[in-house]
């Protein structure tokens, strides 16, 4: 197994690895503490089975079953992640996110395997959230550490579900309306990787609603400046789809978008996402505060 660093922030693409073979408990933990040192891996030709895909995804943590979106049919594990040739609008996973960060434990990463790539665009793009956390000025880290940000399903939920017309991914079945989605779910605003010990913010833009102790008006402008260097080219890998490539990425230490940027032809691929700690078991102390 080679590892071939993308950027100076964040990805690698892996090579001399056949992900439909078995995979060893040694090759997993390999795979673990690559994960953990670049954040996201890219594997290209491995044209994966769904059942090699739920193998692969055993090896990073517990697979998930997500609320809110409707998996595979026969496979509550998977989700089709599909926009038809003829689709209009959004797309998928078009806004900078943190899969699910509004759950309690959200999913420790995700794995996409690619089917079908239009001939140009459908890229993705990660940032590395210990990199930016790296380069924040440290007024803005002392604001952040030990203090807690609000999370909530906001896509899902009533208060922000966006109007029928603007919903992302017709051929993705979601569940709106929910209010249970608006429940505000309390997380650090800073964590701690468990392996490398890296720190990052644990905010983005599609669920966090405010930081603790400001209200959603005051949180506002900071949270807007904080994302603004968030999602700063140097802290980024972008990733050029090929059918057959997997990507897997931490969710907790990055956000990731998808680009929506290839009207007029299909791509398809197959999603999973694994278990790992909850973010309050990660959470830099406020004692931690020069960090
Ligand atoms: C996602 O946000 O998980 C989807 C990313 C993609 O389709 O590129």
């Amino acid at each position: 197994m080679k590892e071939h660093p993308l950027t100076g922030a964040i990805g690698a693409e892996i090579t001399g690895i056949d992900l439909r073979q078995a995979i060893s408990d040694d090759l997993a933990g390999s795979l673990r503490d690559a994960l953990a040192r670049h954040q996201a891996l890219f594997f290209r030709d491995q044209r994966l089975s769904l059942e090699q895909l739920k193998v692969l995804t055993r090896a990073f943590g517990p697979p998930m079953r997500l609320p809110y979106v409707q998996p595979l049919e026969g496979e509550p594990e998977i989700i089709r992640v599909l926009k038809e040739a003829d689709e209009r609008g959004g797309v998928f996973g078009g806004d900078w996110h943190t899969d699910f960060s509004f759950l309690e434990r959200p999913p420790a990463g995700s794995i996409l395997s690619a089917d079908v790539i239009p001939p140009h665009g459908g890229d993705t793009v990660w940032v590395s959230q210990a990199a930016a956390w790296e380069a924040l000025p440290a007024p803005l880290r002392q604001l952040l550490t030990g203090r807690d940000a609000i999370h909530v399903g906001k896509p899902y939920g009533v208060k922000w579900a966006p109007p029928a017309k603007e919903r992302a991914g017709a051929s993705i079945k979601m569940s709106r309306g929910d209010p249970r989605a608006d429940a505000e779910q309390a997380h650090p605003a800073v964590i701690r990787h468990p392996l490398t010990g890296r720190i990052a913010a644990f905010l983005n833009p599609l669920y966090v609603t405010r930081l603790d102790g400001l209200t959603e008006a005051e949180s506002r402008p900071l949270l807007d400046l904080i994302q603004q260097h968030a999602v700063r080219p140097e802290f980024s890998c972008r990733f050029r789809w090929s059918p057959g490539a997997v990507a897997v990425w931490d969710n907790l230490f990055t956000q990731h978008y998808a680009v929506n940027d290839y009207q007029g032809h299909r791509r398809l691929m197959y999603r999973t996402t694994f278990a790992g700690p909850a973010p309050r078991e990660l959470a830099l102390s406020g004692a931690s505060r020069d960090n």
